[in-house]
């Protein structure tokens, strides 16, 4: 496998090359150098309520792991790996493993955190030099694990700093979608979309803040949506109040311009903030309630006021905070990843908050859906021009030398290209081993 690239020439200040999307050395490279280093999106603590209960999923293509609570409600993200002969431990995406984990080849039991419980038979290890208390022994904990506001990171790295360093400013967002619930704290509801994308992982995360395509991609679906409501008769409020959930995706360049994006250090970045597409929403009235008795006027006010589209916390979690869902990406080869689409309940909100929700995640993201298969179809045919010799480029010039530079963030118009350059720059700092430097 080829691994001395020239991460200069690969990366530059406003154009990148095609073999970040092509190159099959290159994706197991970054497999290895950003998902193996990066803090990566495992779950929601809601996902496992009580002890024993699991949740497995993949750290890289190749790293399986499971999270799971323990008897004193510790989350632990285990390596999903008999310590044995290497069997994968658990096989279904989540259940309770009851008492302890059970391997199914030899019988080896572990207990929650993954310390060595029993093995059948032990006698015949006597006098060979095999340490039961060896914790080589034990399904093996990741590098580092820690839980903001009930989500679960991990990291096979341990270079990379504590969790809220690593998110820097754009921890806002996590806030705000949990203050966003009356008692401060949301979780997991209504199931998962899960999609296999035949498409390199970065179309997805380059797409989120890339205001200058969905009044061209999405033109079709805004129309439509337009000729269905113009058609409705007015007692049909709530259909017309669903389908205008589609309009935004038809706003003007200068709308998406004044949202601006900001980027952060490790390639994070939000668009909006003052105002977002997700700006004029109604506010159920049961609902605002609830907000003002939770927390007072001003600080509903102030709540409702941070308006964010889309953030990416890079490389592996996208969350909308005004409309309580997100994305997760799991890459599986150069031309392959697995997205999932999870809605959460506002703990304290009424029931209305989760089905507009599950509403938007069925009609936005879904592969049901009228607008999330536009940017599949625009991914595909992105992977399948690429390889063409004309031109190795890809470009993001858009207002490049007009970002505004803070001490722990860059601003920037919201049509520019300043979310795929925060995106490039911590790229190329994890490849070239300088992120956690
Ligand atoms: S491989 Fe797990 S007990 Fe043998
Ligand atoms: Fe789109």
């Amino acid at each position: 496998m080829k691994t001395d690239f020239d991460f200069e020439h690969l990366i530059q200040p406003t154009r990148i090359h095609r073999d970040l999307y092509i190159n099959p050395d290159l994706f197991e490279l970054e497999m290895d150098r950003i998902w193996g280093a990066a803090w990566i999106f495992i779950g929601h603590e809601s996902q496992v309520p009580a002890a024993g209960d699991y949740y497995t999923t993949n750290i890289n293509h190749n790293v399986p792991v499971v999270m799971v609570r323990d008897k004193n409600a510790a989350v632990h993200v285990l390596h999903n790996r008999c310590a044995h002969k290497g069997a994968k431990i658990v096989t279904q995406r989540s259940g309770n493993v009851r008492g302890a984990f059970r391997c199914a080849y030899h019988g080896w039991t572990f207990k929650h955190d993954g310390s060595l419980l029993k093995i059948p038979n032990k006698e015949g290890y006597d006098d060979t030099g095999f340490d039961v208390s060896d914790p080589i022994n034990n399904l093996q904990s990741v590098a580092q694990v820690e839980c903001y506001r009930g989500f679960v990171f991990a990291t096979l790295s341990k270079q990379a700093p504590d969790l809220v360093s690593w998110l820097g400013g754009a921890i806002d967002c996590f806030d705000n979608l949990c203050d966003r619930a009356p008692e401060g704290e949301v979780e997991v509801a209504g199931g998962v979309l899960r999609y296999e994308h035949n498409c390199n992982w970065k179309f997805i995360i380059e797409n989120l803040n890339d205001t200058m395509h969905p009044m061209v991609v999405h033109q079709s679906v805004v129309q439509a949506a337009e000729d269905y409501i113009s058609s409705l008769p007015p007692e049909a409020a709530k259909q017309k109040s669903e389908a205008e959930i589609i309009l935004p995706f038809g706003a003007s360049y200068e709308n998406f311009e004044q949202s601006g994006i900001t980027g952060f250090p490790y390639g994070h970045h939000y668009d909006g903030g003052k105002t977002s597409i997700h700006a004029d929403y109604s506010v159920f009235p049961e609902y605002l309630a609830a907000m003002i008795s939770a927390y007072g006027e001003a600080r509903t006010r102030e709540i409702f006021s941070f308006n964010t589209h889309n953030t990416l916390y890079y490389p592996s979690l996208t969350i909308k905070c005004a409309i309580q869902n997100i994305r997760v990406i799991r890459p599986i080869a150069v031309d392959r990843f697995v997205v999932e689409t999870w809605s959460f309940r506002l703990k304290g909100a009424p029931d209305e908050m989760l089905q507009r929700t599950l509403l938007y995640s069925r009609l936005i993201n879904s592969s049901g859906s009228m607008v999330g298969p536009d940017d599949l179809e625009v991914y595909r045919r992105i992977q399948e021009g690429l390889p063409s010799n004309a031109n190795p480029w890809v470009e993001m010039h858009r207002q490049y030398g007009r970002e505004e530079i803070h001490d722990d963030r860059v601003t920037g118009g919201g049509t520019s290209d300043l979310d795929m350059r925060t995106q490039y720059q911590a790229w190329k700092q994890y490849m070239t081993g300088e992120a956690f430097r």
